[in-house]
């Protein structure tokens, strides 16, 4: 599939391009109940969402798109949910990171970087908060991915 492709694309490019940042590490005891954030992280990521990501995104992450991997008229994927409902899932923390520091340039799409926007911890807080939006099914199989 096209756009599992152009995931991978995401992948190989930030692996290459040595972006990688930490792992998430110990969360401490106030993190949420089996995930690896805090809930502090996720209330200051659901402000930041909604400033920075909400009007591509939607503003509980769903996604504003009829479809998402359908490319519009000049082959542009449409912002994706981010809400556990499409793809984001598939792809580790760090990778997650990484396209926000980033945007979609590197894999010739359209999300802008935020690496000037948004500090390390923002970003993360970003992902914790569209995280906290995930079935713990679908968090289980994330954490899969994370781990290899
Ligand atoms: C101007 C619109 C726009 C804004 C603002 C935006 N995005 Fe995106 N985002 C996109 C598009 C479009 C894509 C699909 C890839 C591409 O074309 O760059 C995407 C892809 C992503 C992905 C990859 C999802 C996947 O399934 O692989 C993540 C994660 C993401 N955005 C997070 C964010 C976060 C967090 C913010 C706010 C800090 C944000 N985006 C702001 C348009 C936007």
């Amino acid at each position: 599939m096209l756009f599992d492709l152009r995931r991978l694309r995401i992948v190989q490019l930030l692996a290459v391009a040595g972006l990688a940042g930490c792992s998430p590490g110990d969360a401490g005891s106030d993190s949420v109940e089996g995930r690896w954030y805090t809930a502090a992280q996720v209330d200051q990521g659901q402000a930041l969402f909604a400033t920075h990501c909400a009007s591509c995104h939607g503003d509980r992450a769903q996604g504003l798109a009829e479809d998402w991997k359908k490319t519009d008229a000049n082959g542009n994927y449409p912002p994706p949910p981010l809400n556990g409902s499409a793809h984001a899932w598939h792809h580790p923390l760090v990778v997650l990171e990484n396209t926000i520091a980033a945007g979609g340039a590197p894999v010739g799409g359209v999300m802008p970087g935020f690496a000037g926007t948004l500090g390390d911890e923002e970003a993360r807080a970003t992902i914790a908060y569209f995280q906290s939006l995930w079935s713990d099914e679908i968090y289980a199989r994330w954490q899969e991915i994370d781990a290899r």
